[in-house]
């Protein structure tokens, strides 16, 4: 007789919980601007989905103000970061300060991509996308953009940030 892999009903939350926290995921920075407003958040849902065209996807949360920058801008950025970077995370998990001055949001250096999107100055790798489709998931809604333009400031061979590299997780 087969082993059925059914788990007693109370388990669930727990385990299910920890399966998504061990899919692999890295951690970057979604860039999105509308007019003078703009941000940087931290991110770790983001994957290809396309080769042809190439299609970026995002899952970002319904409350945020990068969620409404996006959808108003129509695109967004990806900052990859460097694997020794990882103090930078904990600066945009809210709203980030912008001096348009000195250059900076949340005190870390930034340029300005094509579509409008910020990108941290010291990314290890960036894209810029144009928004294609919005799907509304519920909590988070998933924005896909493809690809315009991009850039490897730290290489080749650059090593870039996973959450398994901090002590953090999202989702589950
Ligand atoms: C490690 C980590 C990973 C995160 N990943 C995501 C993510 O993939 N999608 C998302 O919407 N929020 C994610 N967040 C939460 C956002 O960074 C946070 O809610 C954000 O500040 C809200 O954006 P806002 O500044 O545009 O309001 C993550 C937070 C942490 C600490």
């Amino acid at each position: 007789m087969e082993e059925s892999a059914a788990r007693p009903l109370g388990d669930l939350d727990r385990v299910r919980r920890r399966v998504l926290w061990s899919l692999p995921a890295g951690l970057y920075l979604l860039g999105a601007a509308d007019g003078e407003r703009r941000n940087l958040m931290t991110l770790s849902w983001a994957t290809q989905l396309a080769t042809q065209p190439k299609l970026l996807g995002v899952g970002v949360e319904a409350g945020a103000l990068t969620h409404a920058l996006v959808r108003e801008g129509g695109a967004f950025s990806l900052s990859v970061l460097h694997r020794h970077d990882r103090a930078i995370v904990r600066r945009f998990v809210k709203p980030a300060e912008d001096d348009p001055e000195a250059g900076t949001l949340g005190g870390q250096r930034v340029l300005t991509a094509s579509t409008g999107a910020p990108i941290l100055a010291g990314a290890a790798a960036w894209l810029d996308c144009e928004l294609r489709h919005v799907l509304e998931l519920g909590s988070h809604t998933l924005f896909v953009g493809e690809v315009i333009d991009c850039d490897l400031p730290g290489g080749e061979e650059i090593t870039p940030l996973r959450m398994e590299d901090t002590r953090m997780s999202y989702g589950g």
